[in-house]
């Protein structure tokens, strides 16, 4: 067994703990970026002048009247940036706009007020001169325009032409579907201020500190060594704090510095929805061959994510869409183009998943749609595609343990009781008219770690003070997700020492430097392994000074919740005596650890490589209850089987899986962003601005029972005490949603009938699907 994930007797990791702030979660003590504001005084508050077209060249700002308005202390144009005016890592991305405007919503200046009320009364006084220019809204728009930006990539593996002039069966269609609104509820928040030295400093809500950093720095035009960005915690963030955090940041920072004085930036959620991005909506062609035992010979796909203005993570995000349009599938036979659309939209970005949502739902789609066309029960058609040993994706990367995949979908269909399930539901069918159910199971295979290897790279800082007690810094955030609790059990784990003795700091680019984003779920994997590499620096030391104490071999020496003994010895001391004896013998007791993953190689040229050490897996099975009437739906019960490993922290993986699986359905069934496509003036405006109009999920569509179980006997060897990511994948449990209505869809139509959903399935779209259904001929067999 590797040492990275071999397990001590007795270790603190394994153990269920809460969340390592939900006291102060529940209690309102603990503090998101924008409380502190209150600790600083002389803040200004920062609101921008929106545009009011998705597509304009801005020929003149008139920022005068703004400065009449009491209250306003500054107004910042493109013209007040000193270094470069670029918020992206793409440099396509203006962080305020010099000639040309490019969707509605976003900021052309920001006004800094003593009050917000001043700034926002400033900012409605500046006056922009435009001409409005043609635009493209959706994506079929810019297809048909030949709108593109960035990559155009390709997967291609086998003989797809000549496997398609032997499948039995061939069927083809067309897919699009929306993206979703990340909806954390704590919204974009910046507070700058410089200190007297002319540090600047930010604390910002931010999955990835260190490319904060960067931007700020450059927008500055100083170097990194004065720009500082602390992220206490976040409110959640699902990818949209990954690289939307940037341009705020730079401009509370350049605020700050034009000013004198702190500057805090936090959007309401009005602006937050209509400025940010969100996750891609993509468009697909697709065409898929089958043998006549059902088997998957080939698939040809196109897929069209709907990148918005600027490129922000639409190419990662399209390339990790490409790779996961398998989901758990063997398809031998494989060619995918892929391209991004540029729209006069906000610029899409990181959501959960990363594009692999995306690419496994138009596989899920494909199979749901066609298994009444093959007359093979769905849940039998998806089986009977999956990876078996020695088999390799489309990127051509071997597929180890797919028995994993094959052990959650036999132990949910056990636990969720399918089998007398089914029977009990066609029963129920056939004695109801005007409701039907559906039950329908879905697989999950989701690569773990960054596409880009670079970035598959974790930091640590541990500090053992002379007390004994321990202070852990790390390069990941917390964004609600458990990772700082997960990082104290790997150190106590590492040293030996009860949890009781390890605490935490904020993460800071000046402790640990060159992180990579709290992203891709591998929080744990990557800072796990440095805040491991950093205790075991330590504990290399100690281990003399431990055997100096008990008379004993150096290498017999084991320290277990802060007690140190070794075999060969009848003495023990505690942790705090060891370490008091080290300092007196001037044993350095802290590190600074690293970690990064070996064995990933990645060519984007050639879509190749094996740019993910291991694949998570789950399977899930949705019952769901659809009333003919209005399409109204219930979800009546879940059963998922995951696999996380071996589970660090067991109360937080079950959170992530019951956290991620909702967080899947409602972008399947209910978040619905409308852009107005129409030829009004108000063209690209975002009709759904806020809760009243996006639907997210709230406890009336939790699922009735909702039964979670982890894989057991998961062990993960090469990955820190052999655990898995769980962040992302269950996710993409919630396919068994949108499968289970199809199902229930299908029930009201005569035997055979072939569903055809939109996503999300709201109500209403189920209602049109379901009134298709019923008035279709049956499928001739
Ligand atoms: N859980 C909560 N509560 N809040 C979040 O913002 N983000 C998700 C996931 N779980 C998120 C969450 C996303 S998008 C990712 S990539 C992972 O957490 C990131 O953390 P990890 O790498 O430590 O799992
Ligand atoms: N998820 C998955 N892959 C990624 C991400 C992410 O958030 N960011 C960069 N690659
Ligand atoms: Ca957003």
């Amino acid at each position: 067994m590797s040492q990275l994930s071999q397990r001590p007797a007795d270790p603190v990791v394994g153990e269920s703990h809460h969340h390592e702030s939900a006291f102060g979660h529940v209690t309102g003590a603990a503090l998101y970026t924008d409380d502190l504001v209150g600790r600083l005084t002389g803040v200004l508050h920062a609101f921008p002048v929106r545009s009011e077209h998705a597509h304009a060249r801005l020929d003149s700002l008139d920022t005068a009247p703004a400065l009449a308005v009491p209250g306003v202390v500054r107004v910042i144009t493109a013209a007040d940036i000193p270094g470069v005016n670029d918020q992206g890592v793409k440099h396509d991305e203006p962080m305020l706009p010099v000639d040309e405007i490019m969707y509605f919503g976003q900021p052309l200046a920001w006004v800094l007020g003593e009050d917000l009320e001043a700034a926002k009364a400033g900012a409605q006084a500046v006056t922009a001169e435009v001409t409005p220019l043609p635009s493209l809204v959706t994506v079929p728009e810019a297809i048909a325009a030949g709108s593109f930006h960035g990559i155009q990539p390709t997967i291609d593996k086998g003989d797809v032409d000549g496997a398609f002039a032997d499948a039995a069966h061939v069927f083809e269609g067309e897919f699009e579907f929306a993206g979703q609104e990340h909806f954390y509820l704590e919204t974009q928040a910046s507070l700058a201020h410089v200190d007297e030295n002319g540090q600047v400093f930010i604390q910002c809500s931010t999955q990835h500190p260190t490319e904060t950093q960067d931007i700020v720095s450059h927008v500055l035009g100083i170097p990194a060594n004065e720009v500082t960005v602390q992220c206490l915690r976040m409110g959640g963030g699902f990818g949209g704090k990954e690289m939307q955090p940037h341009g705020y940041a730079a401009l509370a920072a350049l605020g700050a510095t034009l000013t004198g004085r702190p500057v805090r930036l936090r959007l309401s959620r009005t602006l937050d929805i209509t400025m940010t991005g969100k996750r891609h909506g993509f468009h697909s062609t697709w065409r898929i061959g089958f043998d006549d035992d059902g088997r998957i010979l080939a698939l040809e796909a196109t897929l069209t994510a709907d990148g918005g203005w600027s490129l922000d993570l639409s190419e990662p995000v399209l390339t990790r869409a490409m790779c996961h349009i398998d989901n758990a599938y063997w398809v031998p036979n494989i060619r995918v183009h892929g391209r991004i659309a540029k729209c006069h939209k906000t610029s899409q970005t990181a959501f959960r998943g990363f594009g692999g949502p995306q690419g496994m739902l138009v596989m899920e789609d494909i199979l749901g749609r066609v298994a009444p066309q093959l007359g093979i029960d769905a849940a039998e058609l998806r089986r009977r595609n999956f990876y078996q040993a020695g088999q390799d994706t489309p990127y051509y990367q071997p597929v180890r343990h797919p028995d994993r995949m094959e052990a959650c979908w036999d132990q949910v269909l056990a636990a969720g009781d399918v089998e007398t399930r089914r029977a009990e539901i066609a029963e129920f069918n056939a004695a109801h008219d005007d409701v039907k159910r559906g039950l329908a199971i879905t697989p999950v295979k989701f690569g773990i770690s960054f596409n880009l290897t670079a970035f598959n790279q974790g930091g640590a800082l541990v500090l053992v003070y002379k007390d004994g007690s321990v202070l852990v810094t790390h390069g990941g955030t917390e964004m609600g997700q458990g990772l700082h609790m997960k990082m104290l059990q790997v150190a106590a784990t590492s040293l030996g020492v009860p949890l009781s003795t390890v605490r935490l700091a904020p993460t800071r680019t000046d402790k640990v430097p060159n992180t990579s984003a709290t992203a891709a779920s591998s929080g744990s994997d990557l800072n796990g392994g440095a805040v491991k590499d950093a205790c075991e620096q330590i504990l290399g030391r100690l281990r003399h000074v431990a055997a100096g104490l008990l008379g004993a071999p150096a290498h017999e020496v084991e320290i277990s919740r802060g007690i140190v003994s070794a075999l060969s010895s009848a003495k023990t001391v505690t942790w705090e005596e060891l370490i008091n004896t080290a300092y007196f013998q001037r044993i350095q007791l802290s590190a600074s650890g690293f970690y990064r993953t070996e064995g990933l190689h990645w060519n984007l040229s050639e879509m190749r490589g094996e740019p993910f050490k291991y694949f998570a897996y789950g399977a899930a099975v949705s019952e769901v209850e659809v009333s003919r009437f209005d399409g109204s739906y219930t979800l009546r019960r879940v059963d998922i089987v995951h696999d996380v490993g071996d589970s660090l922290s067991p109360l937080i993986d079950l959170g992530q899986i019951e956290g991620g699986f909702v967080q899947g359905a409602g972008w399947l069934t209910l978040e619905d962003l409308r852009w107005d496509d129409s030829d009004r003036p108000s063209r690209g405006r975002l009709a759904t601005q806020a809760a009243s109009t996006y639907k997210i999920p709230s406890f009336s569509e939790m699922p009735e029972v909702f039964n979670v179980a982890l894989l057991e006997k998961a062990h993960e060897e090469g990955a820190v005490y052999g655990s898995k990511a769980v962040g992302e994948p269950p996710l993409m449990l919630a396919f068994s949603v949108r499968e289970a209505l199809r199902e229930a869809v299908g029930a009201f139509g005569a035997p055979g009938a072939v569903v055809e959903l939109a996503s999300p399935a709201t109500p209403e779209a189920v209602f049109w699907a379901l009134e298709a259904v019923r008035s279709r001929e049956p499928v001739p067999s």
